[in-house]
C-alpha cells in the first residue's frame, strides 16, 4: 500500500482531511523537536524553562533523559507528589521504594505470556459487544466513544469484571474531567493559591470511579487459578478492601487514560487516512482465524499503534527533584519540575524519516531503516515502566482491527479545528466522526468467540446482531 506522503509536507499540525490539528501554544513547544535538537546545541543537555514564576528543567540529552527516568533516588516520580494524594494514595502509582517494588511483582503473574495470548479474543469480543451500542445515525465525540471502549476492555478483559452500561457511560464521560484535573493539580501544586480548574467537577468524578471501581470488586469472576490481576490484589490485603480499591482505581485511571487517547488518535488518523481502514480489514480477514484475533497476528494494526504513539503520545514525562543536584553541568534546586520531551524526540528528524508524516509503514517487520520501537519510550522507563503495557500491546491492535472492521469513521466536519486537550495524555478535542457499519462479511457471520459472555454493556450482542442492518 502507498502512503501519501505530500498530505502535510513539513508541516507537523496542519493536516487536511479530519480537521486540522490545533495545540495550544504549550504543547506545541513539547512537540516541536527544533526546542530539542536546537537547544542541545545551543544551551546543552539541560534547558531551564520559565513557567510562570517557576523554572522547569528540560533535559535534552537523550541519555541524560535514560539516567533521569530511571534515577528515583534523586527524582521523584509525579504518583506520590501530595497534590494527588486524593487520587493515588495507597495505590501501585502514589507508592515508593520497596512497597512500590512489592506491589508491582505482586501484579506481575497477571502479564505473563499464557494470560496475554488469551486476551486477543476476547478483547475482539467486547470490542464488537460494544460497538455494538454506538448509535450509527449521528456523530459522536470520539474522544469519550474511546473512553468507553478503553474502560470496557480493560474492566472486562483485565479485571474479569463488567460494570453497569450507565456506570461505563459515566466514566466514559468523567475520564477527561479526572485526567485534567490532575494534570492540573500537578502543574499548579506550587502555587496553592492559583485555583485548580473544575475543582468540584473533578471531586464528582472521583466519586464515579470509586462506584466503578466498587462494582469491578462486586462483579469480579476470578479465574480458576486465582492468578488474575484482582483475585492477586485481593488475596495480598486480605481483611484491607482500602488498598485494593485503591490499586484497582489506579489501574483503572492509567489504563484507560492512555488506551482510550490512543484509541481515539488512531480514530483521528483512521479518517485522515480512509484507506487504511480498508487495509486493516483485509488483514484481519486474512488472519489464518480472523473470529478469534491476535495482535502478532496483526502486523498493520500494531504498526498502526505505533505510529499513533509516535506522532500523538504522552508528550512529556515529569519529575520532580527531591534535592538538589547536578545534572549535565546544570545546578537543579531542589523540588523543581524536570521534564523528558518524549514528543520532540519522537518528531526528531535525525531518528526518523520524515518525521511529520503519519506513516506506520516504517514500523512493519522488513522496513527500512528497521523499525525500533523501544526508542518511543511508549511506556516509559526505569521503576515506573508501565506494568500494562504488554496486555496494551496484545488488546490495541485487536481492538482497533475490530473497529476498522465493523464500522466505516468519516469526521463529521471535515477541515474543523481539532483541539488538543491538556491532560495526563493529551487527547483530540472536537473530534466528531460518523461510525457507520460495514458490509458484512464471512467473518462477521461466524459465532463470536466464547469468552467473558457476561458483557460490560450487558447486552451480550455482537456487532452482527445489532451494528450490521
Ligand atoms: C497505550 C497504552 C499505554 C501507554 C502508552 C502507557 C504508558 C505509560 C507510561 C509512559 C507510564 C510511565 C509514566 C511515567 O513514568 O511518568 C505508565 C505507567 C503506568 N501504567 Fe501504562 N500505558 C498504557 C497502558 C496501560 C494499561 C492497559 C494499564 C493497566 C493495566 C496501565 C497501567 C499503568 C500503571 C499502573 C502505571 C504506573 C506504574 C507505577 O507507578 O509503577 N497502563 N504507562
Amino acid at each position: 500500500m502507498s502512503v501519501d506522503r505530500t498530505a502535510c509536507p513539513g508541516q507537523p499540525f496542519a493536516q487536511p482531511g479530519a480537521g486540522v490539528l490545533a495545540p495550544s501554544r504549550t504543547l506545541r513547544f513539547w512537540l516541536d523537536p527544533a526546542n530539542l535538537a536546537a537547544r542541545l546545541e545551543q544551551a546543552g543537555p539541560v534547558v531551564p524553562t520559565r513557567t510562570g514564576p517557576a523554572t522547569a528543567f528540560q533535559i535534552n540529552d537523550p541519555a541524560l533523559l535514560r539516567k533521569v527516568g530511571t534515577d528515583e533516588d534523586t527524582f521523584r516520580f509525579w504518583g506520590p507528589d501530595p497534590s494527588l494524594r486524593d487520587f493515588n494514595e495507597d495505590g501501585v502509582v502514589g507508592l515508593e521504594g520497596a512497597a512500590h517494588r512489592e506491589r508491582r511483582a505482586l501484579m506481575r503473574p497477571a502479564f505473563t505470556a499464557s494470560r496475554l495470548t488469551a486476551l486477543g479474543p476476547s478483547v475482539q469480543a467486547c470490542t464488537r459487544r460494544l460497538l455494538a451500542d454506538l448509535p450509527t445515525d449521528r456523530p459522536l465525540d470520539m474522544r469519550v466513544e474511546m473512553s468507553r471502549l478503553a474502560c470496557g476492555l480493560l474492566v472486562s478483559c483485565l479485571l474479569n469484571s463488567e460494570l453497569a452500561p450507565d456506570t461505563l457511560s459515566k466514566i466514559a464521560t468523567a475520564r477527561s474531567t479526572l485526567s485534567g484535573g490532575m494534570f492540573w493539580r500537578y502543574a499548579l501544586a506550587p502555587w496553592p493559591w492559583v485555583p485548580v480548574p473544575r475543582r468540584r467537577a473533578c471531586r464528582r468524578a472521583l466519586a464515579e470511579l470509586d462506584e466503578a471501581v466498587r462494582q469491578v470488586r462486586a462483579r469480579h469472576r476470578p479465574d480458576p487459578d486465582s492468578g488474575d490481576l484482582v483475585s492477586l490484589l485481593e488475596a495480598a490485603a486480605p481483611g484491607n478492601p482500602h488498598v485494593v480499591q485503591r490499586d484497582i482505581r489506579a489501574l483503572l485511571i492509567a489504563g484507560m487514560e492512555t488506551s482510550a487517547s490512543t484509541l481515539a488518535w488512531a480514530c483521528y488518523e483512521l479518517g485522515r487516512n480512509p484507506h487504511y481502514q480498508q487495509a486493516l480489514r483485509e488483514e484481519a480477514d486474512a488472519s489464518p482465524d480472523s473470529s478469534r484475533l491476535h495482535a502478532h497476528q496483526l502486523p498493520l494494526a500494531t504498526a498502526f499503534v505505533q505510529e499513533v504513539t509516535r506522532l500523538h503520545g504522552i508528550p512529556f514525562l515529569v519529575r520532580r527533584t527531591r534535592h538538589q543536584t547536578s545534572q549535565g553541568g546544570v545546578q537543579i534546586p531542589a523540588g523543581a519540575v524536570v521534564t523528558l520531551p518524549l514528543g520532540a524526540l519522537r518528531r526528531d528528524r535525525n531518528r526518523y524519516r520524515d518525521p511529520d508524516v503519519f506513516d506506520p509503514q516504517r514500523w512493519l517487520p522488513h522496513a527500512e531503516p528497521p523499525p525500533a520501537p523501544t526508542a518511543l519510550l511508549a511506556y516509559g522507563l526505569g521503576p515506573r515502566y508501565c506494568p500494562g503495557a504488554a496486555a496494551a500491546d496484545a488488546m490495541l491492535p485487536v481492538a482497533l482491527a475490530t473497529l476498522a472492521g465493523s464500522r466505516t469513521l468519516r469526521p463529521a466536519r471535515p477541515g474543523r479545528k481539532i483541539g488538543v486537550s491538556l491532560e495526563l495524555t493529551p487527547t483530540p478535542k472536537g473530534l466528531t466522526m460518523y461510525a457507520t457499519p460495514c458490509e458484512p462479511r464471512l467473518a462477521d457471520t461466524g459465532p463470536a468467540p466464547d469468552t467473558n459472555s457476561d458483557s460490560v454493556s450487558g447486552s451480550g450482542a455482537t456487532s452482527t446482531e445489532k451494528g450490521h442492518t
